[in-house]
């Protein structure tokens, strides 16, 4: 989609749950320590759920902030797209939940998985979706309770992933001149489903007594090939993007990538030959949490004034599947 589209990003909020979980942590029970892991990964601490946290209930307070920014109520909403692969239940949706606990009335709502990229290809679709004329107030939600699916005695992705939600309220606009998309790419190659999956609990490999035994309901992730992977198309992306946006790094405020791996994202960060404070990072306080990465990082840099009318901020991901997806936006 290369011709920009009137749409403006009217609210953000963010949810992380209030445990703390610190690299010393892990170190009672897994062997790894917290040099390695702020090393290898950049990260320091990150959120884990309590009793009663789910990937439904971060979403809807995710939710509730932005559409408040928005200077809207939840009527307003006319349409919810949640990306996550830590789904509330297996059915209905989780986008389901949320409108039941967010919204007085139907409105369209549904699921999309695409991993990493997941709240980039929701903003993309929510863009679209208001460009229709149809709707005119879509929450495009990425949210995930990543402990859901992780192995706690597996040290390769335990010490990763952490859990939490954004959401963003993406609103129509009339025309491209002000607040738009001006650019984006969502793209998906489906080899990539055995360095990172779950292996058991679909039509493939149902769950069973042997799949539990075995911790097939787990994430497996070849760790190593994701990363090589994940630094390669980050540049794709990036290359791909300036040239056919037909900008410079220079005219980007800044760059808002997945956080993957703090060195996945110091690469991209020295691929565009930028400052270190133009490239959002907060990997070290709540680790990686796939779809809900991105909107987490929006909500930081909207309400801390690091994003302003007119600014251009680029969004990149690259996750399982695999998946990728950018998309550049006039504030
Ligand atoms: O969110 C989108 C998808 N996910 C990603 O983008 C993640 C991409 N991958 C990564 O971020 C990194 O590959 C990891 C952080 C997962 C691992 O870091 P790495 O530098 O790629 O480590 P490695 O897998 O190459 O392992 C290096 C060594 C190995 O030991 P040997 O074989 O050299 O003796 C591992 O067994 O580090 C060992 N190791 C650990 N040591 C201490 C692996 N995990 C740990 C650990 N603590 N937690």
């Amino acid at each position: 989609m290369h011709k920009p589209l009137g749409m403006k990003i009217s609210g953000t909020g963010r949810a992380l749950p209030e445990r703390v979980v610190p690299n010393s942590e892990f170190e009672k029970y897994l062997e790894t320590n917290d040099k390695w892991i702020r090393e290898r990964t950049g990260i320091v601490e990150r959120r884990f759920v309590s009793e009663g946290e789910t990937t439904a209930s971060l979403a809807v307070d995710a939710s509730r902030k932005a559409i408040e920014m928005a200077g809207l109520t939840p009527d307003d909403i006319d349409l919810i797209i949640v990306a996550t692969i830590t789904p509330e239940a297996i059915l209905p949706s989780t986008a389901c939940f949320v409108q039941q606990e967010l919204c007085n009335k139907p409105v369209p709502a549904f699921d999309l998985v695409a991993a990493c990229s997941g709240f980039v290809y929701a903003l993309i679709n929510a863009t679209a979706m208001v460009q229709t004329g149809a709707y005119k107030h879509v929450l495009a939600i990425g949210a995930e309770v990543m402990t859901a699916i992780t192995d706690p005695e597996d040290r390769g992705t335990a010490i990763l992933f952490g859990d939490g939600a954004g959401a963003a309220v993406i609103s129509a606009t009339p025309d491209a001149d002000g607040p738009a998309l001006l650019h984006s790419t969502m793209s998906a190659e489906g080899s990539g489903d055995s360095v990172l999956f779950v292996p058991a609990g679909g039509s493939r490999v149902r769950t069973s007594q042997m799949t539990l035994d075995e911790r097939l309901h787990y994430v497996k992730m070849n760790g190593r090939e994701v990363y090589k992977r994940a630094v390669k198309r980050n540049h794709d992306l990036v290359d791909q993007t300036l040239s056919e946006a037909g900008v410079t790094a220079d005219d980007i405020k800044l760059v808002i990538p997945h956080q993957s791996n703090l060195r996945i994202v110091e690469s991209a960060r020295e691929r565009m030959g930028l400052a270190p404070d133009r490239m959002y990072t907060n990997i070290d306080r709540y680790g990686n949490t796939s779809g809900a990465s991105i909107p987490i990082c929006l909500d930081e840099c909207m309400r801390a004034g690091r994003l302003e009318p007119g600014d251009l901020c680029l969004l990149i991901a690259f996750g399982a599947g695999f998946t990728w997806a950018s998309a550049l936006i006039r504030i």
